[in-house]
C-alpha cells in the first residue's frame, strides 16, 4: 500500500494513492474530523478542508462560498481563480443554497444556469453546509474536469465531512 504523507503545519495527510474514492473518503475523513477538533476559527478550517480534498482527490477546483448579506460570497478554496458572488438565483451554488439540498451535475452544460467559473469544468457536486440555527451558512463546491465524474460515493462522502464542519462551526 503506497500512502501519501505530506506534513502542514503541526499535522499531516494520510491516504492510499490511487485507492478508490470510497477508501480515500474513508481515510480522510477521520483525519479532517481530528483537524477541526483542535481548532476553532472557521476560516483556518475550510481552507484545510479544502486542501484535503484537492490533495486526497486532485479535483479541478474545491472550495466554499459562504452566505453573505444574501448572496454566497468566495471563501476557502483551491483551484483556478473563481467568481466571488453568486446570487441565490444562480449557479448550481445557488441552487444547492435555496433548495438546502446536494446537487450532483453530471454535465455543466447541460444544467440550466450554470455559471462557468472555468471552462475546463465539467461536472460538480455542490453540498450545503448549515448553521447550529439551521439556516445554510454556505456551500462546498467541488468541480471536476470530467464529465460524470461524481456520484453517492462522492455524495456520502462529502457529506460526511460536511457535518464535521458544521460540528465545529
Ligand atoms: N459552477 C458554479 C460556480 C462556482 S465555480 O464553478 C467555482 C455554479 O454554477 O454555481
Amino acid at each position: 500500500m503506497q500512502t501519501v504523507n505530506s506534513s502542514f503545519m503541526s499535522e499531516s495527510l494520510e491516504f492510499t494513492k490511487n485507492a478508490d474514492r470510497a477508501t480515500r473518503y474513508a481515510e480522510i475523513a477521520p483525519q479532517i474530523e481530528s483537524l477541526l477538533s483542535g481548532e476553532t476559527d472557521v476560516t483556518a478550517n475550510l481552507a484545510n478542508v479544502a486542501a484535503v480534498l484537492k490533495q486526497a482527490f486532485d479535483f479541478f477546483w474545491v472550495g466554499f462560498y459562504i452566505v453573505k448579506g444574501g448572496e454566497l460570497v468566495l471563501g476557502p478554496f483551491q483551484g483556478p481563480i473563481a467568481c466571488t458572488r453568486i446570487r441565490p438565483d444562480q449557479g448550481v451554488c445557488g441552487h444547492a443554497y435555496t433548495t438546502r439540498e446536494t446537487v450532483i451535475v453530471p454535465d455543466v452544460d447541460k444544467f440550466p444556469g450554470h455559471i462557468a467559473c472555468a471552462s475546463e469544468s465539467r461536472s460538480e457536486i455542490v453540498l450545503p453546509v448549515f448553521a447550529k440555527n439551521g439556516d445554510v451558512f454556505g456551500v462546498l463546491d467541488v468541480d471536476s474536469a470530467q464529465l460524470n465524474d461524481f456520484s453517492d460515493i462522492d455524495r456520502f462522502g462529502l457529506e460526511r465531512i460536511v457535518r464535521s464542519i458544521e460540528a465545529a462551526l
